[in-house]
């Protein structure tokens, strides 16, 4: 099970300068306050459309919708309507959360060893370059469902501020520059990405405009028929697309694509309750795990950036990967012991084996065996809670992603789309590490039809009934450990919401065997006593470009990007 080491550092660290790109530490937080409503995004021009959506007496589904849609424009590198992902939504109504898995599946004709040459080696970056690392789109069949559901305003005036920024254009910001050159080989061999994302292979410098005319004419079509992606014009350019170009996504595969309405994950943490993303995203079960590893340990006591405090929390994340790497994978197709990874009694006794004064080797880390996971399994689930609604907010968290930097770097010829990478999210073979450095087995084999393994983590926390913290963020592996440390810093230190989005981070993920700190964030010192204890220590820059909404208790919505990206947020 264990990767060689030598290709996951390879890999990891190709990671975390592609991927990551673009973080920098800028010293201004700033927080938006208002009591109307508020939408915060990555890019500004996707939370103005987002605003103006709520501004029209649209709800937090049609805002939502409307921000997603506008970000496939501005930042089709990091999400896109060639992609998919997970949204959390809480109805003032109800007061329950819901989640909805619009992520990417395997096509029909996917195989176990799709990845692999004859020697049973993973070919490199097949799983990442081209038509062929695509896994089937699921962002318009997602938004389009919940909308249906519980949208107020009309479908085509959600979709009407992506049309115009396709249509009219919008300025190219650094991050965009930064991410197509990381991406340039790849797309210049792709004659429709080549077309739509460069200038004749010449690249967009900051502030130069990118007009996207065959991505406004497929949102165009979406706007009056959301279904033509699944089973009209779309649908068959994306198809014929494929097979011209040695991808495996049929017309089939796209008519037969459905978004999925799970249960999310929720635990108690103190007086709180935490809702994340359920498999197949590994997010939420592996923070209430981590959040249950720490348990009633006084974190204000042992001091927000203290060795105790670090340390406890890299062990707990190192526990966590170990873990993911065993059982996680798609719930349709493995059994995923939610209950028992997810149970107090087995955060407790995960608690056990871990030693303040010393790192445990990730070698000597282990997943547990079935048979003593199982005896979490029964652990009955805390359910009695009261809930006190005092003013109607519904909430969205919304995760989604193409997975790398420009996905696949093809475009679906003539569509606009950017096809996703996400197949990448598989387990290749047992051990290999994915684009994040993350290892799987069987539970996150390829099988067609089934979804590739996550970590978004969109949340939802609420306490006594009450809506009170929403956040999520970017990040592949590091997206669990980002949404642990925000929990932490807004309901256990206290800090407001820009603070706890912008903090610095760690972030440990069992493999490789490393704990990776946010450069210039912590001090010489502590840093020190971390690499006495045994850990080996990678500065890297900023990761996570998070953002938060939270309700204060006296009802103002504070809402905040992280200061890593160029997000905004706005409130009216
Ligand atoms: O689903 C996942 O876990 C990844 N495909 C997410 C990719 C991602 O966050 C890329 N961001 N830097």
């Amino acid at each position: 099970m264990l990767p060689k080491l030598s290709n996951q550092i390879q890999i990891y660290t190709l990671f975390l300068t592609v991927v990551l790109f673009g973080c920098q530490l800028q010293p201004n937080l700033q927080q938006q306050r208002s009591k109307q409503g508020m939408a915060v995004s990555a890019h500004p021009l996707a939370t103005e459309a987002g605003l103006a959506v709520l501004q029209q007496g649209g709800n937090a589904v049609d805002a939502a919708a409307a921000t997603a849609l506008a970000i496939s424009v501005v930042e089709p590198f990091s999400a896109g309507i060639g992609g998919g992902g997970f949204l959390l939504l809480r109805r003032a109504e109800t007061g329950t959360v819901q989640a909805l898995d619009f992520r990417e599946r395997a096509p029909k004709r996917a195989t176990r060893d799709m990845y692999l040459d004859k020697q049973g080696k993973v070919r490199p970056r097949a799983s990442l370059d081209g038509h062929l690392a695509a896994g089937i789109p699921g962002t318009v069949a997602g938004l389009y469902t919940v909308h249906r559901e519980y949208g107020k305003l009309p479908w085509a005036a959600v979709v009407a501020p992506a049309i115009a920024l396709a249509e009219n254009g919008f300025p190219v910001s650094s991050r965009f520059t930064k991410a197509i050159e990381g991406r340039q080989d790849t797309i210049e061999k792709n004659p429709a990405a080549r077309q739509v994302f460069t200038k004749g292979g010449i690249l967009y410098q900051p502030g130069e405009l990118l007009v996207q005319r065959d991505l406004a004419g497929t949102l165009r079509k979406i706007a009056t028929d959301p279904q033509s992606f699944y089973t009209g014009d779309i649908a068959r350019a994306i198809a014929s697309d494929m097979a011209k170009n040695g991808g495996l996504i049929t017309l089939e595969d796209l008519k037969n694509y459905t978004p999925i309405w799970r249960n999310p994950v929720c635990g108690n943490f103190r007086t709180y309750e935490i809702c994340a993303m359920s498999p197949p995203s590994s997010g939420g079960v592996h923070l209430l795990q981590i959040l249950n590893i720490l348990g009633d340990t006084d974190l204000k006591r042992l001091g927000r950036q203290s060795p105790d405090t670090l340390h406890l929390l890299a062990e707990s994340m190192r526990i966590a990967y170990a873990d993911r790497a065993e059982y996680l994978g798609d719930p349709d197709f493995v059994t995923v012991p939610v209950k028992a990874l997810t149970s107090r009694n087995y955060g407790k006794l995960r608690r056990s084996q871990i030693d303040i004064s010393k790192a445990k080797p990730s070698i000597e880390v282990k997943a547990v065996d079935t048979q003593t996971l199982n005896r979490f399994v029964y652990e009955s689930p805390e359910t009695t809670h009261l809930t006190v609604v005092d003013k109607e907010r519904n909430v969205v968290s919304l995760t989604f992603t193409v997975n790398g930097g420009f996905g696949a770097g093809a475009v679906a010829a003539g569509t606009g789309i950017l096809l996703n990478n996400e197949m990448d999210d598989f387990a290749a073979a047992p051990g290999v590490p994915n684009l994040f450095g993350l290892v799987g087995g069987e539970a996150n084999s390829i099988a067609p039809g089934k979804t590739p393994l996550s970590s978004m983590t969109p949340i939802i926390v609420t306490e006594n009934g009450k809506f009170r913290l929403a956040a999520g963020a970017p990040g592949g592996s590091t997206i669990i450990t980002t949404m642990l440390q925000i929990i932490l810093n807004v309901l256990v230190y206290d800090m407001n919401v820009s603070e706890a989005v912008s903090a610095p981070r760690i972030h440990h993920q069992w493999l490789p065997d490393r704990l990776m700190v946010e450069k210039g964030g912590f001090d010489a010192a502590t840093l020190e006593e971390l690499r006495r204890r045994g850990h080996v220590i990678r500065e890297g820059e900023g990761w996570g470009n998070a953002n938060a909404i939270v309700l204060t208790s006296d009802g103002w919505l504070e809402g905040a990007a992280d200061r890593r990206g160029e997000g905004v947020a706005k409130g009216f």
